[in-house]
C-alpha cells in the first residue's frame, strides 16, 4: 500500500507545485488584479486581415469546424470545391507573424488556430496533411518530396489515394 509519501504521491505534488508556478497568474497572486489575469486567460486570437472574415465572425467563431468538414467532404469526395471556406485562405489570411517576420506553423503557440484549440484542449489532425502557414511561393503548390513534413505528407496522400 502507498503510503503519503510513496513515490507517485511526491511526484504528483511536484507536478502540481510545476503546474502552479507556470500559471501566468501565480507570479503575480496580486488578488487586486485576478479579475483582469481571469480575463486575460480567455484566448484573444489576433486579427485577421482585412475588416471581416469570410462569414458573420460570430457564425465562424461557432461553426467553423463544420464549414470546413463540409467543404472538407464535398472536395474529396465529390470534387466541388467553393472558395468561400477554403482552409488555404483561413490559413493565408489568418497568419501571425513570428519573431523571425515570417508566419508561424502550427509548432508555436501562437499559431491562429492554435489560440483557442489549446485553451479548450482541441487536437486536429488537419495540418498533417495541409500546410499550417501561407505557401511563399510556388514551390508548395504541388511538392516534389522536399519541403516541410505536411507537404510531402499532402503529396504522398495525393499520390497514394489515401493511406
Ligand atoms: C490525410 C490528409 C488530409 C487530412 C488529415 C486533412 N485533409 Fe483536407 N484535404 C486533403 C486533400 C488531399 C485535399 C484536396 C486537395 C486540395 O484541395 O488541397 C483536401 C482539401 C481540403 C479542403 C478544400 C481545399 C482548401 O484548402 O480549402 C478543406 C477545406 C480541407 N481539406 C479541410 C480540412 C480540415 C478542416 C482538416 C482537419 C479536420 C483536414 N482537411 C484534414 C487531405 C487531408
Ligand atoms: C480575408 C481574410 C479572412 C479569411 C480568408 C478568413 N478570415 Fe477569419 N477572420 C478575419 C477577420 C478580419 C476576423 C475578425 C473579424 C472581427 O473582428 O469581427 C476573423 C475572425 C475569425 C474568427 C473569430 C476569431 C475571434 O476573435 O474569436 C474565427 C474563428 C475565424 N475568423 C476563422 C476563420 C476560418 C476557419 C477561415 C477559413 C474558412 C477564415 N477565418 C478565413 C479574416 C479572415
Ligand atoms: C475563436 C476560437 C477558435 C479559433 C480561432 C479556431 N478554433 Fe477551431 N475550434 C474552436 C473550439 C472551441 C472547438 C471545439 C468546438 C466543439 O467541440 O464543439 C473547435 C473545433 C475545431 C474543429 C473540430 C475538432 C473536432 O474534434 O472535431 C476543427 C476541424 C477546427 N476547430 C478547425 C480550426 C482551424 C483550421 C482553425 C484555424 C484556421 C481554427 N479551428 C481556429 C475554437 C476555435
Amino acid at each position: 500500500m502507498p503510503g503519503p509519501f510513496s513515490r507517485a504521491g511526491v511526484l504528483a505534488a511536484l507536478i502540481a507545485l510545476l503546474l502552479a508556478c507556470a500559471w501566468p497568474g501565480a507570479a503575480h497572486a496580486d488578488p487586486a488584479q485576478s479579475a483582469q489575469t481571469a480575463r486575460a486567460l480567455v484566448p484573444s486570437p489576433q486579427k485577421g486581415k482585412g475588416d471581416a472574415c469570410v462569414a458573420d465572425t460570430d457564425f465562424m467563431r461557432r461553426y467553423h469546424m463544420t464549414v470546413l468538414n463540409h467543404q472538407r467532404d464535398d472536395t474529396v469526395h465529390n470534387g466541388i470545391r467553393t472558395k468561400q471556406f477554403s482552409l488555404k485562405e483561413c490559413i493565408a489570411c489568418h497568419a501571425v507573424q513570428g519573431e523571425d517576420a515570417r508566419p508561424v506553423s502550427i509548432e508555436s503557440p501562437k499559431h491562429f488556430c492554435r489560440t483557442c484549440h489549446d485553451y479548450a484542449a482541441v487536437k486536429i489532425d488537419c495540418f498533417e496533411c495541409h500546410a499550417s502557414r501561407p505557401e511563399s511561393n510556388k514551390a508548395a503548390q504541388l511538392p516534389t518530396g522536399h519541403g516541410d513534413g505536411a507537404v510531402s505528407a499532402l503529396s504522398r496522400y495525393l499520390k497514394g489515394k489515401g493511406q
